[in-house]
């Protein structure tokens, strides 16, 4: 049983590199406990040489709780074999659009979004294809007292149509009328584990902010887009080949770069069931 591994923060901020750990090994309750611990400090966690099978993959995804189907990609077959839960990211010389190329909380339109993503990439680009993450809680702490008061009122619509018919509409060449998930979630969420306060809006998925005119969401949208990307919240990952990035929906974003076309880059997505935002 793997038990003893080490956890070198990346910033001071977010993001961690999990050196020793062996993740094709049963894990002892307190290597989970302790790697749990630093999920919930570091936000997003890093692990390099990690050459899982799809069910080693998704077992370690289950050790965080149900697994999460995507609402808007067909079940991912391998030999004979459908993984619903796993989501296949594939980029290559044919394509038009990538997933995540843009600072987003993955499937924030889902009444009950995920909490986790963990994520291996198996394919890597000569150069380029890194991904950049982003502390929420710290873009929320940086708030002036003001704003806060003036967010913690309010709540956002995140949709995903616009997202995912275009993506639908570039991977099939038809339009279809399929309905995707459209949900209300309040700007600043509380995180159900640790209690701290995070912004809760990206680009991918907030169409607005409910209750007040188009103008003044138009604005307060533009300008927290603004702050939270600033560098001082965010580390940035480069890949290795079956390198692993695990990270927290509910206290973080993320920006997948597709800086490399016309390279491929692919890997396997595991993604765990969250809880309503509150
Ligand atoms: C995603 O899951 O949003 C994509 C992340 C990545 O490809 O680095």
């Amino acid at each position: 049983m793997t038990q003893h591994f080490e956890v070198k923060p990346m910033t001071p901020t977010i993001g961690a590199e999990i050196i020793g750990l062996d993740l094709t090994q049963p894990m002892s309750d307190g290597a989970f406990e302790k790697l749990h611990t630093a999920f919930l400090d570091r936000k997003v966690l890093f692990f390099r040489d990690q050459d899982l099978t799809l069910d080693q993959h998704k077992d370690f995804g289950r050790r965080f709780g149900d697994l999460h189907v995507h609402p808007a990609s067909s079940p991912f077959k391998q030999d004979g074999v459908e993984h619903p839960e796993i989501l296949f990211l594939h980029a290559d010389e044919n394509t038009t659009r990538t997933a995540g190329d843009t600072w987003h909380s993955d499937v924030s339109c889902d009444p009950e979004p995920p909490m986790a993503s963990i994520l291996r990439l198996v394919k890597i680009p000569p150069s380029g294809g890194d991904t950049l993450f982003a502390s929420m809680s710290a873009a929320y702490d940086a708030l002036s007292e003001p704003m806060k008061r003036y967010l913690g009122d309010l709540t956002a619509t995140h949709d995903g149509t616009e997202n995912y018919s275009d993506r639908a509409k570039r991977r099939d060449g038809v339009i279809t009328n399929r309905v995707y998930p459209r949900n209300t979630h309040p700007i600043v969420r509380t995180h159900p584990e640790t209690g701290e306060k995070a912004l809760y809006v990206n680009t991918a998925f907030t169409s607005h902010i409910n209750d007040v005119p188009k103008p003044e969401s138009d604005a307060i949208l533009a300008y927290l887009y603004q702050h939270i990307s600033n560098v001082a919240f965010q580390c940035r990952f480069q890949w290795t080949q079956n390198s692993i990035a695990m990270w927290d929906n509910r206290s973080t974003l993320h920006h997948a770069m597709w800086d490399y076309f016309p390279n491929i880059r692919s890997g396997f997505r595991v993604t765990v069931q969250g809880d309503k935002p509150v």
